[in-house]
């Protein structure tokens, strides 16, 4: 395989190549989406929802997404591994920011780092740029910022809140950002913004004039069905297909059916 690069991802927007991006926060899961072909792996720090149970992304600590990042990066071979920095890691002043992004590549070796927001983080970005680290910038539906919102509904419906989304967008592209994400937004502001800069804008439920998409792997596979948001598309229900299996397994213990005579020594 040829390793997936910011360059290269920079270069598939201008040759109209979409870019898929899945999130993975372990070994063995990593390794199934980096042989399928994802072009971007996403260490998001919706490992706080999908891995630690919590009701938001706030709890999940540093030392914790070095241990998931880390995790991914040994079984990676062609995509390019995206770190997130978590809460608090990074919001309260540039040094602090680029402290935490340069834990996350010496530890972890993952190959860029993603932080939530536009104007209000410029200096930390700049500082994390400067380094050599690649930033991949996310506006729209922060979740980091979930108790300012009060609710996980369509970001910027509003003029004021989409003028400012635009505005952030194109000082990502100004600073030095690779990419983008956009969460949660109208399609037709997303498209706009996908047309008036030239890094790559990922989506999530942000429809398809953008220049890639990004899911959280549990929610594609099925794993959880409590959460169907309407962006959601499912590829498995893996909830139910787990639960027979694990619940078939169950019985044949019970049943004394496993193990057989083929499977002891
Ligand atoms: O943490 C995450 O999974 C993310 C994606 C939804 C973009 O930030
Ligand atoms: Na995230």
């Amino acid at each position: 395989y040829k390793r997936i690069t910011t360059k290269s991802l920079i270069e598939m927007k201008s040759n109209g190549e979409k870019i898929s991006m899945l999130t993975a926060y372990d070994f063995t899961m990593a390794k199934i989406v980096d042989t399928a072909g994802v072009d971007v792996i996403l260490v998001g720090d919706s490992a706080s929802n999908v891995m630690a149970g919590h009701e938001t992304t706030l709890p999940i600590t540093l030392d914790q997404m070095i241990y998931h990042a880390s995790s991914v990066v040994r079984a990676v071979e062609r995509a390019l591994v995206v770190v997130d920095l978590p809460f608090g890691s990074y919001q309260s002043d540039p040094k602090e920011a680029l402290r935490s992004a340069i834990r996350i590549m010496k530890e972890s070796g993952g190959h860029a780092v993603k932080l939530e927001g536009g104007k209000e983080i410029k200096e930390s970005i700049k500082k994390i740029l400067n380094a050599g680290i690649p930033v991949m910038g996310h506006l729209g539906l922060t979740p980091q910022s979930i108790y300012k919102f009060g609710t996980y509904s369509v970001r910027a419906k509003e003029d004021q809140e989409a003028e400012k989304l635009i505005e952030d967008a194109k000082l990502l592209e100004k600073v030095g950002c690779f990419a983008v994400v956009l969460e949660k937004i109208p399609a037709d502001l997303a498209k706009k913004v996908a047309d008036s800069i030239s890094i790559p804008v990922i989506g999530i439920g942000a429809g398809g004039g953008v220049d890639g998409q990004v899911l959280v792997i549990h929610d594609m596979l099925g794993m959880n069905n409590e959460f169907s948001p309407r962006f959601l598309r499912r590829y498995l229900n893996l909830y139910e297909e787990m639960t027979k299996a694990i619940g078939q397994y169950a019985a044949d213990v019970k049943s004394s059916d496993f193990p057989n005579s083929s499977e002891q020594y």
